[in-house]
């Protein structure tokens, strides 16, 4: 909410532009996206991460226009399929600034890369390493490649979100000693220029102990590397994953304080073992569009439910739900939410405010104090809905997903437009 401003009358503002005046014009459920908020959080990863390569992570949420936005703050772009690709591509974004990464990149996403020359593509599997050098050999094309690496750290977030334990599906392990097997496969084969080792750890991540330990574990392999081969690898990716603040709770670092600590510590490691600091890049993705955005939904119904022990819920009913945030269902993650139509005076009642799907996990959040006379027609905003809810959007029930709206000194404009029943019907070929 760090740019959204409530006026006299109780109305949300964001960007400069009156909720309900958005919803007038571009209907309900929308995810409001804050230009100036995304590009100003952009600058803050790419000036506090100076002397790094700062890459969006794209799967948080992309479009055209964002990418573009991504390209004039001066940023990297991570892609993970030929989708993503492909919106870089329209945006015009420069290709040597776009890393491709995938445990099961297809033929056809490896052999797009190639021919658009992308910066780095990210190696997972000795199955990729053959593929790659059989298109390399294919087209001529040199692939500059980074590898994957599994450190075996324990980070401290969701299950399903955690990246660098060994029981998981990504990259080569370093205690099997996979990860040097593939550091030795990349350099035997012609046609892949081995640039550096890459690790993500998982992601909404505040512990920084997790990152050190990674750093650390990476680190000691590039040494082996160097040790090997006489060679210092050029680069070295600490990947994504900085968590970002749901509810008052979370209390995240902002981007100067995490490349500061990232940089201590790989300069300590670096000249306790040896070794000239490689090039660091990394990967935020929620960090920076998390906050951008917000949704907006109209209320439906509103009914009260009474508890075991007689304490009363107000279940709140909007026009959207796990269709256009799937995060509370999947990860039991926490959202807030306020009215943000109008003025509210009435007494506040625990509520809880939910989809119109045909599931009773169908939750946008879970608990939340809103006004005792909350009505149909009211409008919600929920904050914090940049990251992960757009890109991960289904259509269940086959409800068309929202719009995406961007905001900025006022001015409300379309970048992703709504989906229509038509568009949904249009693959139904029965
Ligand atoms: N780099 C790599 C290799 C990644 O796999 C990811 C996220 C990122 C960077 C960006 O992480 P971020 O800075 O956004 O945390 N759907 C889940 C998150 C999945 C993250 C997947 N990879 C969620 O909604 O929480």
């Amino acid at each position: 909410w760090s740019r959204t401003a409530r006026k006299v009358d109780g109305v949300l503002e964001v960007g400069g532009v009156r909720l309900p005046d958005l919803v007038a014009q571009h209907g309900s459920a929308a995810y409001v996206l804050d230009e100036e908020d995304f590009r100003s959080r952009a600058r803050d990863f790419r000036d506090g991460f100076s002397g790094f390569d700062v890459y969006y992570a794209g799967k948080a949420f992309l479009c055209t226009e964002v990418a573009r936005w991504v390209d004039q703050e001066g940023l990297h772009l991570d892609v993970c399929t030929a989708g993503e690709l492909a919106v870089a591509e329209r945006a015009g974004f420069p290709m040597d600034r776009v890393e491709l990464h995938g445990n099961n990149k297809s033929p056809h996403e490896l052999r797009r890369a190639l021919e658009l020359q992308v910066g780095r593509i990210v190696v997972d599997s000795f199955h990729e390493i053959t593929r790659l050098a059989d298109l390399a050999a294919e087209t001529g094309m040199t692939a500059r490649v980074m590898v994957r690496v599994t450190p075996g750290v324990e980070a401290h977030t969701h299950e399903y979100i955690a990246t660098a334990h060994e029981d998981q599906k990504f990259g080569f392990s370093i205690s099997s000693g996979d990860a040097m097997a593939a550091v030795r496969a990349i350099r035997e084969t012609p046609g892949l220029e081995l640039r550096g080792l890459h690790s993500h750890i998982g992601s909404q991540i505040f512990d920084t102990s997790g990152f050190e330990v990674a750093a650390r574990r990476v680190l000691a392999l590039h040494r082996q590397v160097a040790e090997e081969t006489g060679v210092q690898l050029p680069e070295l990716d600490l990947g994504g994953g900085f968590g970002i603040a749901y509810t008052t709770q979370d209390d995240p670092a902002d981007a100067a304080s995490l490349a500061a600590e990232i940089r201590t510590i790989v300069t300590e490691e670096c000249a306790a073992r040896g070794l000239e600091v490689p090039r660091l890049s990394v990967e935020p993705g929620r960090a920076i569009v998390g906050p951008s955005m917000c949704t907006v939904y109209e209320v439906g119904t509103v009914k009260a439910v009474e508890l075991d022990g007689g304490a009363v819920r107000t279940y709140v009913s909007v026009d959207g739900g796990m269709s256009d945030n799937i995060r509370t269902a999947l990860y039991d993650a926490d959202y807030s939410c306020t009215l943000a139509s109008r003025r509210s005076d009435a007494p506040v009642l625990l509520s809880r405010l939910v989809g119109k799907h045909c599931e009773a996990g169908d939750i946008v959040v879970k608990d939340e104090f809103l006004p005792g006379d909350l009505a149909p027609g009211d409008l919600v905003a929920v904050p914090g809905t940049g990251a992960y809810c757009r890109s991960m959007a289904s259509n269940y029930n086959h409800v068309p997903r929202p719009a995406v709206v961007a905001v900025r000194d006022g001015v409300a404009r379309v970048v992703v437009r709504r989906e229509t029943l038509e568009d949904l019907l249009l693959t139904d070929v029965g």
